[in-house]
């Protein structure tokens, strides 16, 4: 009983930050974002009667066994089987930076160790699933543009996609300025969002928000759209600057990338920039710009790596 699954990251236009029920990772708000064509993980999931012990390797080493077994657990316990389980999860990008790699990691999980038990799941199933693992990883399961709806329940709670990958050739080019493993997890982020006195303040407008990205989306206004997604990282940057404790993610480098956009603007290259839970970048533009920008980078000796992306399908098994 074996299966392997690729998933890629995804990088949120809208993002989730906060949980209104901690055990089934239900958010405090809805989401949208884009699959990345060049940052996933490839995981391999075996059940067998003859392994005498549950076994996890991440990146060539022992980690997060117990939340990925607990993971399992559930699997195991839908599928009626209590075979030890061996699971291979390997990463084409540095883990635990902020980049993202729980999403991919749980949405490949998903799928290879649900195929592996036998289980036959439909997508919004696969995405449920994949939530529970982890939040944003509901959203890697379906297809290239994609809406994670906030629900209010295990079942109402999923991912959808809106477009496929090749609906609009914008481009993400992801800028790491830092390979070190970020010190607080989102996790814990998730837990005390509700502490900043502007997370409400957000709350009530974050449905509009959500109208009106997804009315960019469909007029691919490219302008509009990188200047609400800009303005809602900044947004979500300031709840976790004012969370308590406070969260800071950025680096010196951060902050110097995101003041290189907005002078790249006033050049007349359209670039715009969000940040998840960590210090790297995702400059987003449009396909034909993707090099001048690129060029524009290389001044920078902070920046480690860019990797650049196109929109991507969802989780598949190989
Ligand atoms: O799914 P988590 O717990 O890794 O949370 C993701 C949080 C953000 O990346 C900051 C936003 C998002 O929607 O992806």
């Amino acid at each position: 009983m074996k299966a392997t699954a690729v998933a890629p990251a995804n990088i949120a236009f809208i993002k989730y930050w906060g949980k209104k029920d901690e055990n089934l990772r239900l958010p405090e708000n809805g989401s949208i974002s884009m699959n990345l064509s060049n940052l996933h993980t490839t995981t391999a999931v075996e059940f067998s009667q003859y392994f005498t012990a549950d076994s996890v390797e991440i990146n060539k080493n022992k980690g997060e066994e117990r939340r990925v077994i607990n993971f399992i657990n559930k699997i195991r316990k839908l599928a009626k089987i209590s075979y030890k389980v061996k699971v291979i999860s390997q990463n084409n990008f540095p883990t635990a930076s902020g980049l993202a790699s729980s999403a991919s990691g749980f949405a490949a999980l998903t799928l290879a160790a649900t195929a592996a038990a036998g289980l036959h799941l439909s997508e919004k199933e696969l995405s449920i699933l994949a939530r529970v693992g982890s939040g944003s990883a509901c959203r890697s399961i379906p297809d290239g543009f994609v809406e994670w709806i906030e629900g209010n329940s295990n079942e109402t709670s999923y991912a959808i996609s809106l477009y496929t990958a090749d609906y609009w050739d914008i481009v993400d080019i992801v800028v790491i300025v830092s390979e070190d493993e970020k010190d607080v997890s989102s996790t814990h982020g998730h837990e005390i969002a509700t502490t900043s006195p502007f997370f409400q303040t957000r709350i009530a407008k974050i449905k509009e928000k959500i109208k009106k990205l997804k009315n960019f989306i469909k007029e691919k206004n490219f302008q509009k759209f990188g200047e609400l997604i800009e303005a809602e990282a900044l947004e979500l940057h300031t709840i976790m600057l004012t969370s308590t404790p406070s969260l800071i993610y950025w680096h010196p480098a951060t902050i110097k990338i995101m003041k290189e956009v907005k002078k790249l603007r006033q050049k007349d290259l359209p670039v715009y920039f969000t940040i998840d839970a960590g210090p790297h970048l995702h400059l987003i533009c449009q396909k034909e710009n993707t090099d001048k920008i690129a060029i524009k980078l290389k001044q920078f000796r902070e920046i480690n790596k860019i990797i650049v992306n196109y929109a991507a399908v969802g989780a598949r098994l190989i």
